[in-house]
């Protein structure tokens, strides 16, 4: 029996819709919203109002894609949360008409745990129960999972998320947003090696980025000659910009070697404490090419079996929710009309 999901993601930026079949993806359409590069930021307002403008096309797209009609949809599955509100309104009263007029049934899926499941859409795929960093612009967790739909947080940031540290150093250096795909393209150039950021001392599987944007703050406030806080800096704005052209590269390799090895510390603490050696990585930042690279390293040298999403399934998308929706499915989760059309979602 073939079941097929179409699945709509609006939890932030990207307009993306997406048709599965049988766990296999037949269609994976993104429309990116351009217009926050202009306001170094996603501005809630605008990514609603795009949302709104790209979400017809966008699914038909998917469906033309996918080679299907509507009829031939067995359920629509949506993102909830976590989210911007507006924008994830836009997904999931789309979703709602589309299950009501239509007749099918509707699945409320978790941004979270899609990421995570992503891990599930292409071969070879990890065993239960495996283990995955999860790390957006707004999440850092390191997740075990015990089956596609039982999960539980082991570990997540106190503060600011590794892309949030990744956007913020970004700016701090004059780039737009977003940051993170800029510093990795610096950083392939850069020396890792040539600053030193760092590391927090954090208890337990928990992680912390706010220090490090700080003492990146002040590393260039004082053209590279020291992180720490001084009432007066020893350079002026043109000197910080002179200082940020001439080692752009190796600003970027450094803080993005930090950054990764803050990660890739705390999942190899996760891997000892639970013994488990099926290690993935889902989230935006897991498209960066520094952390997928020294996690095959670091996962040769413990004997741990790597699995990393391809790209695209990385960054939002509606793939990873049409799988989430596959298992749901599966297992019967599925959702009311009346259902909250967005959720307040800790984790
Ligand atoms: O998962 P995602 O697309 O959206 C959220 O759910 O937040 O993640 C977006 C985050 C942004 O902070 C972005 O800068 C970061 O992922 N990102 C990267 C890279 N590509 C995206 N960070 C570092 N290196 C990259 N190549
Ligand atoms: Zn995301």
């Amino acid at each position: 029996m073939k079941i097929n999901i179409l699945a709509i993601e609006s939890s932030c930026d990207e307009t993306a819709a997406s048709v599965c079949c049988n766990g296999q993806i037949l269609s994976n359409v993104i429309a990116s919203q351009k217009i926050h590069e202009l306001y170094g930021g996603v501005v809630p307002e605008l990514a609603s109002r795009a949302h709104m403008q790209n979400i017809v096309p966008v699914v038909d797209a998917a469906l033309k894609q996918a080679k299907c009609n509507m009829a031939d949809i067995d359920a629509i599955a949506f993102t909830q949360a976590p989210g911007l509100i507006g924008a994830l309104l836009v997904g999931a009263q789309f979703a709602k008409s589309l299950s009501l007029s239509l007749g099918k049934p509707l699945i409320a899926v978790h941004h979270m745990q899609a990421h995570v499941l992503a891990n599930l859409i292409n071969e070879p795929k990890p065993s239960f129960p495996f283990l995955c960093l999860t790390v957006s612009g707004g999440h850092t967790q390191i997740v075990l999972c015990k089956s596609p739909l039982e999960m539980e947080v082991i570990g997540q940031t106190i503060d600011d998320a590794a892309g949030e540290a990744f956007d913020k150093t970004a700016k701090i250096l004059g780039l737009p947003y977003p940051g993170g795909p800029l510093i990795d393209k610096y950083a392939q150039q850069g020396n890792p090696k040539a600053y030193s950021f760092p590391e927090p001392n954090i208890p337990g599987l928990d992680f912390s980025f706010s220090g490090l944007k700080t003492s990146i703050l002040y590393f260039l406030q004082n053209a590279g000659t020291s992180n720490v806080y001084k009432e007066e800096f020893s350079t002026t704005p043109d000197e910080r910009k002179i200082f940020i052209d001439n080692n752009l590269a190796d600003i970027c390799a450094s803080v993005q070697h930090r950054i990764v090895t803050i990660l890739l510390n705390k999942l190899s603490k996760a891997s000892n404490e639970t013994g488990i050696k099926d290690i993935c990585i889902a989230g935006g930042v897991s498209a960066n090419s520094g952390l997928r690279s020294e996690l095959e390293i670091r996962g040769k040298a413990n004997g741990w079996n790597v699995f990393i999403p391809s790209f695209e399934y990385c960054t939002d998308n509606a793939a990873m929710i049409a799988i989430a929706g596959y298992y749901k499915y599966l297992a019967n989760e599925f959702s009311d009309i009346s259902v909250a059309s967005t959720a307040r979602a800790e984790s």
